[in-house]
């Protein structure tokens, strides 16, 4: 197949975030750091734009976008706050925390990027890149991950290019995303709901909200067939090799996941060792997970075994993804 255009490259350098900010002015796709993955950004309000991005990603059209803006008084624009979400923005933004909130009436977000629903999913990262191009750019940005659909996110720009070259215009190198999972996502659509554990743990929002956190409903579908976050689908996030989670013993042929510093029974014949965080620190497997997935997933091997991963602060978003990752 031939590639429809050039992709291009840039380290993150003013030059660069001039570029990105007249790039997405002319309806390009621009993929650029965020302190979570990298995100595939598209000027929100551009519905044409937003197609291409769909088409870049392949991702189904009924999968909604998240609008990423400067601030908070960018978001007011968007999406109508009651008292809770004004909390968590407060306590959480800028940072790895998303909101879906009711959309305002004179919400400029094109109707594709939320799939037609009247709530948005809005969220202020931190990472000084993306910062740098929204101010640039001066009007919100969608941008979904930056893989295919249905690959693991990417955390760095080479997992960009080797997804997307060809079919987006501009890569942002700004170096490895430092969370290295995807935002924390929250409904405010009345009770406080989690709808993908991410970069801020559970407890950390339970404890600004002074309550536990609504579950989302079995089956998360909503009647009309729009599920309420289409990224807890499982399946999500899948690497073409088998995995295997919780494992206590290595076989022949298969591929490691560690986590922690004591040696599982058999990793001497795996085909090949990746430990999440040596010294059993869940913020640094976070930031390794899917660069290790994708290095495990190219190693031949027949199986990824993962070791076991604790339940407790990120722990939640990496046994999500890895749960995904393993669902086929
Ligand atoms: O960390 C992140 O959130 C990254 C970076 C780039 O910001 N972005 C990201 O976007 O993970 P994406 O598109 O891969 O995942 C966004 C999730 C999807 O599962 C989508 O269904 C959900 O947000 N979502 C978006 N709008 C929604 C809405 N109005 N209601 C419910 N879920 C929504
Ligand atoms: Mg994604």
């Amino acid at each position: 197949m031939t590639a429809p255009f050039v992709t291009r490259v840039s380290r993150a350098d003013a030059a660069a975030v001039g570029d990105a900010a007249r790039c997405l002015k002319a309806g390009g796709l621009v993929a650029f750091p965020t302190e979570t993955v990298y995100g595939l950004g598209a000027d929100a309000t551009d519905g044409r734009a937003i197609a291409r991005l769909y088409e870049a990603k392949g991702r189904p059209a009924f999968n909604p976008l998240i609008a990423h803006v400067a601030d908070l008084a960018a978001a007011r624009a968007l999406a109508r706050f009651e008292a809770e979400a004004e909390k968590l923005a407060e306590a959480f933004w800028p940072g790895p925390l998303t909101l879906v909130l009711p959309k305002t009436a004179g919400c400029p977000v094109a109707e594709l990027a939320t799939a037609g629903l009247d709530s948005i999913a809005v969220r202020v990262p931190h990472h000084p890149v993306a910062q740098k191009i929204l101010a640039a750019f001066g009007r919100p940005i969608v941008a979904p991950s930056a893989n295919r659909s249905g690959h693991v996110s990417p955390t760095t720009a080479a997992h960009v290019l080797a997804d997307l070259r060809g079919r987006v215009d501009l890569i942002v190198d700004g170096g490895a995303t430092p969370v290295g999972v995807e935002s924390t996502i929250i409904a405010c659509l009345g009770e406080p709901m989690l709808l993908r554990p991410g970069g801020v743990p559970r407890q950390d929002i339970e404890r600004v909200l002074g309550r536990p956190l609504a579950e989302p409903p079995a089956g998360i579908a909503a009647t009309d067939g729009t599920p309420l976050a289409p990224g807890m689908l499982a399946s999500h996030y899948a690497p073409r090799t088998p995995l295997r989670l919780d494992a206590e013993h290595v076989g022949a042929g298969e591929a490691l996941l560690a986590f922690g510093p004591t040696p599982t029974d058999g990793s001497e014949n795996a085909a090949r060792v990746l430990n999440l965080s040596q010294r059993g620190d869940l913020i640094e497997a976070a930031a390794n997970l899917f660069s290790h997935l994708r290095a495990l997933d190219a190693a031949g091997a027949n199986t990824i075994a993962v070791m076991r991963i604790p339940p407790d602060g990120l722990g939640e978003a990496i046994n999500d993804r890895l749960a995904r990752a393993a669902a086929r």
